[in-house]
């Protein structure tokens, strides 16, 4: 039994960690009117070397947590768990207005001028069915050639915390040197904690004389969806009021915080919870 919604009620966001963050900038950016809950599932981080099973049961457990809390909306703000869970998520509660994040193939393919696009993401979503079919009919679309790679580890050195550690630079070096010796003029950030580490990315395009290279992020796309799904539902809240901003995790409730204010220069209550 799902609570009644209203507009006045708090749209919930969730991500295996901190990257769904970037996702939650754009959305205070598009709906400052908002009450938001965000949920760090950094107990069960990172989704992207689980099983399509496990990432199902957390984006399960997560939505129904969230829902328990009041949520009017829900964002999957983590390309992992949209490609393997949202058809589930969907399927459970199919009145709630359900936004995810996928790999903006279709917006790369729409920008690249040699036709190869790289695409960095989580084993977990590069494997995903609904990633491959999404791939097949963006190329049967655009003839574009997407490259794909796996970005192992890197979610992990961003959940530490130190986006500056010689760890990350050496990965971004690792993963997109490639991509760029396939001759690719376009990189797709294709997991919500990317975007965290563009300047380390634009280093290496840098460094490889390629700063023409153009890099797509979705977050900014996915607010906008949301803004359209709530007001589709006659769900937006009105232009009054303060707003309230909640973290929950399944990790540390101090190393939320700790991101919160390094992230997004944000001080909201975190609580720790057992999802
Ligand atoms: N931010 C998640 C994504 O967008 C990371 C997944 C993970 O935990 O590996 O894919």
């Amino acid at each position: 039994m799902q609570p009644a919604r209203s507009p006045g009620s708090p749209i919930g966001v969730f991500d295996s960690g901190v990257g769904g963050l970037s996702v939650l900038r754009h959305i205070r950016a598009q709906l400052p009117h908002e009450d938001l809950m965000y949920f760090a599932d950094s107990g069960h981080a990172p989704y992207g070397d689980k099983t399509e099973e496990y990432v199902v049961a957390r984006a399960l457990a997560v939505t129904d947590f969230l829902l328990s809390r009041g949520a009017k909306a829900l964002v999957v703000a983590c390309n992992t768990a949209t490609v393997a869970a949202i058809k589930a998520v969907r399927a459970k509660y199919p009145a709630l207005p359900v936004v995810g994040v996928e790999p903006g193939l279709k917006p790369a393919a729409a920008a690249t001028r040699n036709g190869k696009v790289g695409v960095l993401a989580t084993a977990r979503t590069l494997k995903g069915d609904k990633f491959l079919q999404l791939r097949e009919q963006i190329s049967a679309a655009t003839q574009a050639e997407f490259l794909l790679q796996p970005a192992v580890g890197l979610v992990d050195e961003i959940e530490k915390g130190d986006l500056s550690a010689p760890a990350i630079a050496a990965m971004l070096e690792h993963y997109v040197a490639p991509l760029l010796d396939q001759g690719a003029d376009t990189l797709v950030l294709g997991c919500t904690h990317y975007p965290f580490v563009r300047d380390g990315i634009e280093r290496v395009l840098r460094d490889h004389a390629r700063a023409d290279v153009t890099l797509i992020d979705t977050g900014d796309a996915v607010a906008r969806q949301l803004v359209r799904l709530l007001d589709a539902a006659s769900l937006r809240h009105g232009t009054d009021g303060d707003t309230t901003l909640r973290g929950y995790t399944t990790g540390e409730a101090a190393a939320l915080a700790q991101a919160f204010a390094d992230l997004l220069g944000l001080n909201p209550a975190v609580e720790k919870v057992d999802v």
